[in-house]
């Protein structure tokens, strides 16, 4: 690897709390921008004291999604700190935010007058609704968006209510959208010299994840019913998308089925998938070789009305098998299956820990600690996880690179400004 990271060179104001923002601005800081997180003097985002483990130490939520960044604090609402904003916009490339609706421009950085300060300026922003939407205006957090984005309507059990992800969806989903938005925008400077905004609402973010659910929808308006969800053919369809539980959602008949232990084990499941084309070395896993041609089997559609007898016959198969010792018969015949992995299981997998997907970090106040590492892999780049940095830790460092004298610095802690 040559060492090189692609982002150096690229500074980022991080004007972001709580996930979304963070999760964005902690993948550039990772691919070598200089990510400088600008908090609120005494208290700085939310998450360093949001169920804390270690009552001193900076929570998991804060230290897990803001590695590799400096922590300038700076109180952008007095005279001083706005001037110590204005000598950072000029000399950086990306501003990223993540406040409610408005609360830049009411600090006096509307999207003109940081224009005026840098050009250059790339400013992006998540907010919960999309600018011009009639909710553009509130205040939104991950389920809200999981909600609004079609997620919640269409996940969960299609008797019981509709139900949020453990997945961030809205969060992180969103920050990660909102780095492409930034990569675009750097690429276009460079054609056009000029900065852009950028923004990505929580709710779009969500909704472009659920683009399946949106082509049920349209399929269920002509037909009336959906050939491959659970309700089909015993069940009744509505007018809207159903809750369709463990079934895939990209048609695929497949579902969460006990294995060996599942009695005490809350994990002892696989999820198995009986994709078309691997029914016949299906049937041959589970020594059921008639079933390949058999006219009430072999096509999908054929299946469908059974699928709940084939699963169960599956279950069967699988009750004497642990969910490991069943993925490693089914991979062979190329079944598309997992073991469902509990979160204790995969902080300890030694394949997510050699990629670099866990990574263990060492903070100087909280101890080792684990975090979710680059899922993108790169194969001349390899990011460095370092620990997040504590409240103001390199802020006297970042005043000084815009020339501020130790005497400055000392009377802004002195004011309060940082
Ligand atoms: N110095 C001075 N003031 C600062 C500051 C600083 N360094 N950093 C933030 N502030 C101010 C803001 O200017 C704002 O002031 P104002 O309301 O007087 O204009 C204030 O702090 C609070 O910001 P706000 O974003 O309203 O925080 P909140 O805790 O009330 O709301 C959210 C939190 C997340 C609901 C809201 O920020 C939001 O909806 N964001 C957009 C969607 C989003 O990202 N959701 C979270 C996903 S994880």
């Amino acid at each position: 690897m040559s060492g090189i990271k692609p982002l150096k060179g690229i500074k980022v104001i991080d004007f972001t709390h709580v996930q979304a923002g963070p999760a964005c601005t902690q993948l550039m800081a990772w691919f070598g921008a200089d990510v400088i997180k600008v908090e609120r003097p005494g208290s700085g985002d939310v998450t360093r004291t949001q169920l804390r483990d270690i009552p001193e130490a900076d929570a998991l939520y804060f230290t897990m999604l803001n590695s590799n960044k400096r922590s300038l604090t700076l109180d952008t609402k007095t005279q001083q700190g706005k001037e110590v904003l204005e000598k950072l916009i000029k000399e950086s490339d990306v501003l990223v935010e993540n406040f409610a609706p408005g609360a830049l421009d009411r600090m006096g950085f509307t999207w003109e007058r940081i224009q005026e300060l840098n050009p250059k300026m790339i400013v992006a922003s998540v907010k919960g609704f999309s600018d011009g939407h009639h909710y553009e205006d509130l205040k939104v957090y991950e389920n809200v968006a999981q909600c609004a984005g079609g997620a919640a309507s269409t996940t969960g059990w299609w008797d019981g209510p509709p139900t949020v992800s453990g997945a961030a969806l809205g969060d992180s989903n969103t920050g990660m959208h909102l780095a492409i938005g930034i990569l675009t925008a750097i690429i276009g400077r460079q054609q056009t010299g000029k900065g852009q905004r950028v923004s990505c609402s929580m709710q779009d973010a969500v909704l472009n994840l659920c683009r399946v659910k949106l082509r049920d929808q349209q399929r269920l308006d002509r037909l009336g019913f959906l050939e491959e969800y659970p309700q089909y053919p015993h069940g009744k369809f509505s007018d809207v998308v159903p809750r369709g539980g463990n079934a895939g959602g990209g048609g695929q008949p497949g579902w969460v089925l006990k294995c060996k232990g599942w009695e005490t084990d809350p994990n002892a499941y696989i999820y198995f998938t009986i994709q078309g084309h691997a029914w016949e070395p299906i049937c041959r896993a589970l020594g059921k070789p008639e079933w390949i041609e058999d006219p009430a089997y072999n096509t999908p559609r054929a299946r469908q009305d059974k699928i709940f007898d084939i699963f169960a016959f599956i279950e069967n198969w699988l009750s004497e098998k642990t969910k490991y010792e069943a993925v490693d018969i089914l991979r062979k015949f190329d079944i598309p299956c997992s073991p469902v992995l509990s979160m204790k299981e995969i902080a300890a997998d030694p394949s997510l820990r050699a990629s670099g997907s866990i990574v263990e970090v060492d903070h100087k106040v909280y101890g080792k600690y684990l975090t979710v590492g680059s899922p993108i892999k790169f194969s001349d780049l390899k990011p460095e996880i370092t620990a997040a940095p504590l409240l103001g830790e390199h802020t006297d460092q970042v005043l000084a690179e815009l020339g501020y004298s130790q005497d400055q610095i000392k009377s802004m802690h002195e004011g309060k400004v940082v």
